[in-house]
């Protein structure tokens, strides 16, 4: 019993040694980012915006974090779920990924939170943002936002602004039900009413639901729909008259995104959203950000989107430094209650939920300098995601 013991642990130890001994020193040297992006489809937007801040961070930073050199790999998953899974796959197994990172649409994530959690490969969301994404994983940890956490500021502004009838009009999905639930929520608990209409995800038409929201003539309309997809709608609100029937517009900062917002015309003039980002936020580090990024991708704003990417960069290098290059587990511990100074203002990653915690602004579109902007004013600090802060009380 005793010899078959030792020779078992001779047998581990011979194998540990060999298995050292078989990986060369620079192999071990390289950290795998995998970053999934739709860089085709519909949201092909959020993957260009990611993409830009990804690289401009690592021209600011460096490649390397935590002694290790940091191999950044894009693959484009069209904004497709199946798609995302096996290439998540594929980087897991094949290029042996340390973490995966992208996740552009709230499927996406969750198509790939439970390979995460088998392999022990941290997954950093750094777009989608329906509320349940990070209990889908104890591997994931989130720089995007959530809809909740967004939304609920918004409807305490509209009731506390005379609004007493409101119509929500969300994309049928995750992030839509979160913010139609939220808003609902907060609005009616304090003394509004509401009514909710559903578009669907794939080639929206908003037009029949522009109608019914004019027919039910409300102070405001609520509206949330995905980044990528606001000049479609705006273009269809105006289309239906709604800019000239003293509906006021309303809704997360999601519909009038900076990417799109100055090609959508003086139509978004005065439309007031909620939202963790504005490429107008007034601070240096904002003017700094703003003024590389648009120097390194002919001129491109970046949207909250681009913060997003350049935060979960933030977070992975800081995680990696921490765990001097360690991965897996570790890296998630070590990411859990960062902070650090964003575009978007002072953030840390909640240890408890591995969510953001950010500032959140009311803004208002208006012109500056000749260019469409949402210009901040009005902001509450650190706002949690209020799902889970209500769960954990
Ligand atoms: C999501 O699918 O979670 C999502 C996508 C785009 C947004 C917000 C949320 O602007």
């Amino acid at each position: 019993m005793q010899r078959r013991a030792i020779l078992k642990l001779i047998g581990t130890s011979a194998l540990a040694l060999t298995a050292g001994l078989a990986t060369p020193a620079s192999a071990q040297e390289v950290f795998k980012l995998g970053l999934i992006l739709p860089m085709t489809g519909p949201s092909a937007t959020t993957g260009r915006q990611i993409d830009a801040a990804v690289k401009l961070f690592q021209a600011q930073n460096g490649d390397t974090a935590g002694g290790k050199k940091i191999q950044v790999i894009v693959k484009d998953d069209g904004g497709v779920a199946d798609q995302t899974k096996r290439l998540a796959q594929d980087l897991i197994v094949n290029e042996k990924v340390g973490a995966l990172a992208g996740f552009g649409l709230t499927p996406l994530a969750l198509a790939t939170a439970p390979l995460s959690t088998q392999a022990k490969v941290p997954q950093i969301v750094m777009a989608a943002a329906t509320a349940t994404i990070t209990e889908a994983s104890p591997f994931i940890v989130r720089t995007s936002f959530t809809l909740p956490q967004a939304t609920v500021p918004m409807a305490e502004w509209a009731a506390a602004n005379g609004m007493k009838k409101v119509v929500t009009l969300v994309t049928d999905y995750g992030p839509g039900i979160d913010a139609e639930k939220a808003f609902t929520a907060t609005f009616t608990g304090k003394g509004g009413t509401v009514e909710n209409l559903r578009v669907p995800l794939a080639n929206p038409d908003f037009s029949p639901f522009l109608q019914k929201a004019a027919d039910a003539k409300p102070d405001a309309l609520f509206v949330f729909v995905p980044s990528g997809f606001g000049a479609q709608f705006m273009k269809q609100f105006t289309e239906r008259g709604l800019d000239k029937s003293g509906i006021k517009l309303i809704g997360t900062g999601d519909v009038t995104d900076d990417d799109l917002l100055n090609g959508m015309g003086d139509v978004a003039l005065g439309v007031i959203t909620s939202h963790h980002y504005s490429a107008a936020h007034d601070s240096p580090e904002n003017k700094a950000f703003v003024t590389a990024f648009k120097a390194a991708n002919g001129g491109m704003r970046p949207n909250f989107m681009a913060v997003g990417g350049y935060d979960g960069m933030q977070a992975l290098y800081a995680g990696l430094k921490a765990t001097n290059g360690q991965g897996g587990e570790a890296l998630v511990n070590a990411m859990k209650g960062l902070a650090w100074t964003s575009p978007r203002g002072a953030v840390s990653i909640d240890p408890q939920t591995r969510d953001i915690i950010n500032p959140i602004s009311i803004r208002k579109v208006e012109k500056v300098g000749g260019e469409l902007y949402n210009v901040e004013f009005t902001t509450l600090p650190a706002v949690k995601d209020p799902v889970k802060a209500a769960k954990a009380q």
